[in-house]
């Protein structure tokens, strides 16, 4: 068996290879553009061994920030005929071209962890970067709360960074198709399709993006009659932790605007997320909030209330014991569904599959709220996966098995960002 040591000079050289620069893709091939939520935590792998890159991954995303103050989920910089649906499909006008959406706003987090590895030495790049992430913030509550429930809503599945979760199936089931003309997936040309969304998923997909481009992406109209308006657990408590993290980071650096607005949305936030408490199921669960229906159904996205903190310890109790009650079912965790629903599938994408970068929210989550066990757990699984199969984008957890597309970015990312130090102070 290779060392660790080894794995950490794969880990840097698979970031090495998707380094375009100024910029990282995920995957070659498969993903060839820059990726929200990627990129943020790719930046927490070049942070172990070249501080100044990690922080242009970020300044890079932001930099296409929209007029708005959205942050897009794909940028297309520079063509690839190798991914659908490109930007003629999203039709979004602007340059470079971007998709419509946005992605779970993990980067506030993880700027504040960029400036608390080295605090004296940056304050003036974090500095630079808070009104970006106030701005991007600030457009989640203004266009996608604009009735001041508490929670946001997202308009995609692809905006939840877990495309085809279960719990979209029946908001998606509303989703007109007529109208969508054929088209040539070309992911199943890089990745086997048994381990990515189905033909009837990906029909929807595509008639969410044909709404919003022949809407031109209008905030308004979407929130009056977008066919998919849906509060998604995972990313309410993702953008509640970014919220938290901004805030102290504003406070820390000064900026004491910028840190009371977003703890004042943050106080709305974690009473929101409280409201997507199911009772049936004892989970946090998403909802449609176009049609008032909770889901009812929990995956791994309710079990990312632990990262932001869960307020009332009862609940935060019921999340622990069903994430336990998944890991005894399984080798590896954890998995992105529950592995006694009929539905789970070790292998196809979320609807089962481990992934490293939501293991790294809930270990340190768990850590944050004391389970040290667990996220210790948690952690030497990812640990595991990543020794025995490689750089996978997600793994079975029932075999080990790498799933979808190869060296995958974010998976070196969280390899090296779990490195201890004394093996870190030699890749620098
Ligand atoms: C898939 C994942 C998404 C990720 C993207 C690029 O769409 O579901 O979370 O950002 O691939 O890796």
């Amino acid at each position: 068996m290779i060392g660790s040591e080894d794995i950490d000079h794969r880990a840097v050289d698979i970031l090495r290879r998707n380094d375009r620069g100024h910029y990282t893709v995920p995957t070659a091939g498969l993903y060839p553009f820059q990726w929200n939520w990627d990129s943020a935590f790719v930046a927490l792998g070049f942070a172990v061994f070249d501080r100044d890159r990690a922080w242009r991954e970020i300044e890079t995303l932001l930099g296409d920030q929209w007029t708005d103050g959205m942050v897009p989920h794909i940028i297309f910089r520079g063509s690839d005929e190798g991914y659908f649906p490109g930007p003629d499909q999203w039709g979004t006008e602007s340059e470079p071209p971007t998709s419509g959406i946005t992605q779970p706003p993990v980067a506030a987090t993880i700027v504040r962890q960029l400036h608390d590895r080295d605090p004296g030495q940056n304050h003036d790049r974090a500095s630079a970067l808070l009104p970006s992430l106030d701005r991007w913030h600030q457009w989640f509550r203004a266009a996608r709360d604009p009735q001041g429930r508490g929670v946001v809503a997202v308009i995609h599945p692809w905006e939840t960074g877990r495309d085809n979760a279960p719990e979209w199936d029946a908001p998606l089931a509303h989703v007109d198709t007529t109208g969508v003309e054929s088209y040539q997936r070309r992911d199943t040309q890089h990745v086997n399709a048994d381990q990515r969304p189905r033909d009837a998923e990906y029909d929807r997909y595509l008639a969410l993006v044909r709404f919003g481009r022949e809407h031109n992406w209008d905030s308004e109209v979407i929130a009056e009659r977008h066919p998919f308006w849906v509060a998604d657990i995972g990313l309410n408590a993702i953008l509640l932790r970014a919220e938290d993290d901004l805030a102290a980071l504003a406070g820390d650096l000064g900026e004491a605007a910028i840190a009371a607005a977003a703890a004042d949305r943050a106080r709305h936030l974690r009473a929101g997320i409280e409201t997507l408490w199911s009772d049936t199921v004892g989970g946090y669960v998403s909802r449609d909030l176009r049609r008032q229906r909770s889901t009812d159904i929990v995956s791994v996205g309710s079990l990312l209330p632990l990262y932001c903190g869960v307020t009332r310890p009862e609940r935060a109790a019921r999340v622990v014991a069903t994430m336990r009650d998944w890991l005894k079912l399984v080798r590896y965790g954890v998995p992105s569904f529950d592995p006694s629903d009929g539905g789970f599938d070790s292998v196809r994408y979320w609807r089962g599959p481990v992934w490293a970068v939501i293991n790294w929210m809930l270990a340190d989550g768990l850590g944050r709220g004391g389970d040290v066990d667990l996220a210790d757990r948690i952690r030497g699984d990812t640990r595991a996966l990543v020794e025995s199969s490689g750089f996978y984008e997600s793994f079975d957890p029932i075999t080990g098995a790498g799933c979808g597309g190869r060296d995958f970015s974010w998976t070196a990312a969280i390899w090296l960002a779990w490195a201890p130090p004394s093996r870190v102070a030699a890749l620098a």
